[in-house]
């Protein structure tokens, strides 16, 4: 079967000559269809740069990187944006929902990038709201709702497109530990699910909760343990 991340010797290095970063300095790493890894490491050594090459938000330096199949290095703005928006969602701590857009309409936004029609658009919004919990919030604004229910939300909209993987940094960063433990349940049943997800924490009692983790110290991969 093909890995949904394959990168070998991946490199970023922001910036030139004198003020040169290197913030990945060679990852090799590979995540198999369905499986639930933690990305580890502390502040700057590269998790966040990792995960917005990972998510085709950001192309690599040097180095290769196959998700789902399709080789990204080297591709355009526009082959990147499309491939992102069809094979990635994402999660972050500040759930970026758009303020004056109603919670079904946030949900329905990669779905219009994808040119998927206004009834189905409509129709699966409202699916996905039921399944993470919050179908009763979609008519509101975003500012109606509580930390844990704007993550919900972004979950859902991050399962629009149906997309090969989940991106998640930090997710439950700004939420109380209680809200935050709701919303990692729902990463784990999305898992069992069969969903690949990659969660990017600082915490290892997050980690802990991934059937894999992958720890990054100064851009390079230090420890990859298997399955706990
Ligand atoms: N846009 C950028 N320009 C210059 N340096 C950056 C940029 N983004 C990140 N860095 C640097 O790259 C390194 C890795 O950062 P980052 O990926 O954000 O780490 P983490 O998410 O693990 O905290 C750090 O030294 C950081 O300062
Ligand atoms: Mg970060």
């Amino acid at each position: 079967m093909t890995p949904i991340i394959q990168t070998e010797a991946l490199t970023k290095v922001y910036g030139a000559n004198g003020a040169a970063v290197h913030a990945l300095r060679g990852i090799d790493l590979t995540v198999e269809k369905g499986e639930f890894v933690a990305l580890i490491g502390p502040s700057g050594s590269g998790k966040s740069t990792l995960m917005a090459i990972l998510g085709c938000l950001d192309l690599p330096t040097v180095g290769t990187y196959t998700l789902d199949g399709r080789q990204v290095q080297g591709l355009s703005g526009g082959e990147l944006a499309r491939i992102r928006n069809e094979k990635v969602g994402f999660v972050f701590q500040s759930y970026n929902l758009l303020p004056r857009a109603s919670i079904v309409r946030n949900v329905e936004l990669p779905m219009l990038y994808a040119g998927v029609g206004r009834k189905e658009r409509r129709e699966r919004a409202l699916a996905l709201l039921e399944k993470v919990g919050i179908a009763d919030k979609a008519d509101k604004l975003p500012a109606t709702l509580s930390g844990g229910q704007k993550q919900r939300v972004a979950v859902a909209r991050a399962l629009a497109n149906n997309p090969a993987l989940l991106l998640a940094d930090e997710p439950t960063g700004a939420l109380d530990s209680k809200t935050g433990a709701e919303v990692l349940d729902l990463f784990r049943e999305l898992h069992q699910q069969g969903n690949t997800l990659l969660l990017v924490t600082h915490d290892p009692s997050i980690a802990a909760l991934a059937q894999r983790r992958v720890e990054i110290r100064d851009g390079l991969i230090a420890v990859a343990e298997g399955v706990a």
